[in-house]
């Protein structure tokens, strides 16, 4: 696409040099596409985390002097806030974690406490990332129940009627899906997903890592019964995450972690536990972490019309450019792209792409990302990804595809 044009359109629907400037790491030269591993964080979250720490840090709830109060009241602010951006019933659903993996490891590793038996199934896609596969395969071997994989149909989209006859062998009681692949990059139609599976009596988390920062996330509007997603990949910082749960779910769930904060009574040897979300948040939690996260939602909810379709036509033109270079193959469909896209480089190995790319001042992923059995499906072993923000331009895709080529050149 020619720049003028790029620049012309970029200016009559958004301005990403507008978002840019409010993110002080752009104080360094770096086209930062590696978005979907992390976003870099705006000066408003930077700022709320640095006033908790200075004015106000102490620990919560167990404190009665007014700094504990001051601490408690933020962190609580923090989970109210992340309640209303998600449509949750109630702040009591919001279970803060340190990220998208512990939070699917704690509803995992509850189903050892009366969620399944053995022979019965747990499925997956084949999309996961590893963060919701592993705690899957060991829940189910430990139980002698069995992992099962909805298959992916030729372009990449998930085999629902594939999962609708397997729901039909009346095993099923869970299903993790991914909602944005982080290799694929388009959305999953949950919703059927989450209908298919309730209709058979089976619950379903979601795992939303790469579509809380694109994606309007409403519980109630998916309907599924847990929902996990991590701070740092929309503009807050790393350590902190939610476990979204219903509530009557949660309540009649085990907690994972063990020891302060989470408890009702402790005996010498008994101990009843706290009622949800204290339940399922043993510790000492990262209150200047949920306080980023807050900051960080009411950022995403500020942003101006049209940063989110600016995302997904820069990982649209990307995918496409990309895709008419000889020797270079895109994963998953060109045109359907929330925030990014994965691609492989014929006779050069990824890394050596991302090598190239960084000479160039252009961080993107390259590896397995996580998604080693996906890949494999895919038959690849490894591919390259650039993934997508606001703050981003048409001028980084041109000079994506520029180092692609360069690449190309050099390892020719
Ligand atoms: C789809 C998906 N799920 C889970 C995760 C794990 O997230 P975290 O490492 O923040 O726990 C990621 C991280 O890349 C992801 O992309």
């Amino acid at each position: 696409m020619p720049s003028e044009f790029t620049s012309q359109k970029e200016t009559a629907l958004f301005q990403p040099e507008h978002v840019r400037r409010q993110f002080p790491i752009f104080e360094r030269e770096v086209a930062w596409l590696d978005n979907a591993a992390t976003t870099q964080r705006p000066e408003r979250v930077l700022r709320a985390m640095d006033e908790f720490n200075r004015r106000h840090n102490a620990n919560t709830r167990r404190s009665v002097h007014r700094l504990g109060a001051e601490a408690t009241a933020a962190y609580e602010g923090a989970r109210e806030v992340v309640a209303r951006f998600i449509g949750a019933e109630s702040p009591a659903e919001v279970i803060f974690t340190p990220g998208t993996t512990v939070g699917i490891n704690i509803v995992a590793n509850s189903l050892a406490h009366g969620g399944i038996g053995p022979g019965d199934e747990v499925w997956i896609s084949a999309q996961e990332h590893h963060g919701n596969w592993v705690p899957w395969l060991k829940a189910t071997q430990t139980l002698g129940a069995h992992l099962r994989i909805i298959p992916l149909l030729p372009d990449g989209h998930l085999d629902l009627a594939r999962f609708q006859e397997g729901l039909a062998g009346g095993r099923v009681r869970w299903v993790a899906l991914t909602w944005v692949s982080n290799v694929l990059g388009f959305e999953n139609d949950v919703r059927a997903f989450c209908a298919a599976a309730h209709g058979a009596g089976a619950r379903v988390l979601v795992d939303a890592a790469q579509a809380a920062a694109h994606v309007p996330m409403d519980v109630r509007e998916l309907d599924c019964d847990f929902l996990a997603f991590s701070g740092h990949k929309m503009y807050g910082p790393m350590g902190i995450g939610v476990l979204w749960g219903r509530a009557e779910l949660l309540a009649q769930m085990e907690p994972f972690i063990l020891g302060g904060e989470m408890i009702g009574r402790v005996e010498e040897q008994a101990a009843t536990w706290a009622e949800p979300p204290y339940r399922f948040e043993g510790g000492t939690p990262n209150v200047m972490g949920a306080v980023g996260l807050g900051e960080a939602m009411g950022w995403l909810e500020n942003l101006p019309a049209g940063a989110h379709e600016h995302v997904s036509a820069l990982a649209r033109e990307a995918a496409q450019t990309l895709a008419e270079l000889p020797g270079v193959r895109i994963l998953g469909p060109a045109m359907e792209r929330v925030s990014l896209v994965s691609f492989c480089v014929d006779g050069v190995h990824a890394h050596d792409v991302a090598q190239v790319l960084d000479g160039r001042g252009i961080a993107v992923r390259a590896g397995h990302m996580c998604a080693q059995p996906l890949l494999r499906r895919l038959g690849v072993e490894s591919a390259v990804r650039a993934s997508f923000a606001p703050y981003n331009t048409m001028d980084e895709v041109n000079a994506l595809v520029e180092g692609v080529r360069a690449a190309q050149e050099l390892f020719a």
